[in-house]
């Protein structure tokens, strides 16, 4: 492995918290492929600013709602190389009372934000298990307080925090594996929330008075996963929304 730089996997790498751990997975030395849904001139430009910073970033179109999405991932990955940092980072946030629930939203959620990231992490498990890699999961803090979106939301996120430490035991000691947990973020999905629901977020229940940056997510997200004696901790970054 010497003088080849290391491979990170991050899904949901097309904008908001996904392309801001691309990039600084770049800054730190990775290279890194990652995946997209829908948004392929957003993903184009995760790539072009990669190179900017003078690192390389690949990109795989998959639907990660579908089994076929997470073996094209893990296959994208394995074209590049040895995984040692996987970001299970995509996640949809799509809002729903118990009243409005379908079992299809339903189980879109539970595909998308707990199935993919476990079955990446099998898929990948024996390169990270070689490497004695990391795995972080993004999880948020509707995942450990109860959700303001609704069933699926708050279940799988919190469903996250369970695979987190079912993984970390069971992978132990060759690959930690860590979440974490970030309130409100300034991205689409947060842009997304209706802004009457914004504003009492922010008056009643942001002591710091403060959206986070991807970036501060990002960051924060990849200094857990480099911590060698972190393994199955949860991270809230909420702007001490929760404590
Ligand atoms: N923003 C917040 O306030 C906040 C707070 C706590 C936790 N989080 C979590 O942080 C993560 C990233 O959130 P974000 O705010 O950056 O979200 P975002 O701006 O909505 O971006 C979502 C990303 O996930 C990808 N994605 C969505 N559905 C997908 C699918 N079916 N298959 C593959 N990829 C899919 C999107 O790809 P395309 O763009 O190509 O469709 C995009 O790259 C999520 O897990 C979210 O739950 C966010």
């Amino acid at each position: 492995m010497t003088g080849v730089a290391p491979l990170a996997v991050v899904t949901g790498g097309s904008r908001g918290i996904g392309r801001a751990f691309v990039l600084e997975a770049v800054r730190r030395g990775y290279r890194v492929v990652f995946s997209y849904r829908r948004q392929e001139a957003q993903a184009v430009e995760t790539v072009e600013q990669a190179a900017g910073i003078g690192g390389e970033a690949v990109r795989v179109q998959a639907d990660l709602g579908a089994f076929e999405g997470v073996k094209a991932v893990a296959e994208a990955a394995r074209a590049q190389g040895q995984v040692s940092l996987l970001v299970n980072n995509a996640g949809i946030g799509e809002e729903y009372t118990l009243e409005e629930l379908t079992r299809e939203a339903w189980e879109r959620a539970v595909a998308i934000n707990l199935t993919a990231p476990t079955f990446l992490a099998k898929e990948l498990r024996a390169d990270l298990v070689s490497l004695r890699g990391a795995i972080l999961n993004v999880s948020s803090d509707g995942g450990v307080a109860g959700s303001l979106h609704g069933a699926p939301y708050g279940a799988t996120k919190a469903g996250l925090i369970g695979l987190t430490k079912t993984l970390a035991r069971e992978l132990a000691p060759h690959v930690r594996v860590n979440a974490i947990a970030p309130g409100p973020v300034a991205t689409d999905m947060w842009a997304a929330i209706d802004p009457a629901v914004q504003e009492r977020v922010m008056e009643r229940e942001m002591p710091l008075k403060r959206i986070a940056q991807p970036e501060d997510i990002a960051r924060a997200g990849l200094d857990i996963s480099s911590w060698p004696d972190a393994s199955g901790i949860v991270v809230l970054l909420d702007g001490g929304r929760i404590m």
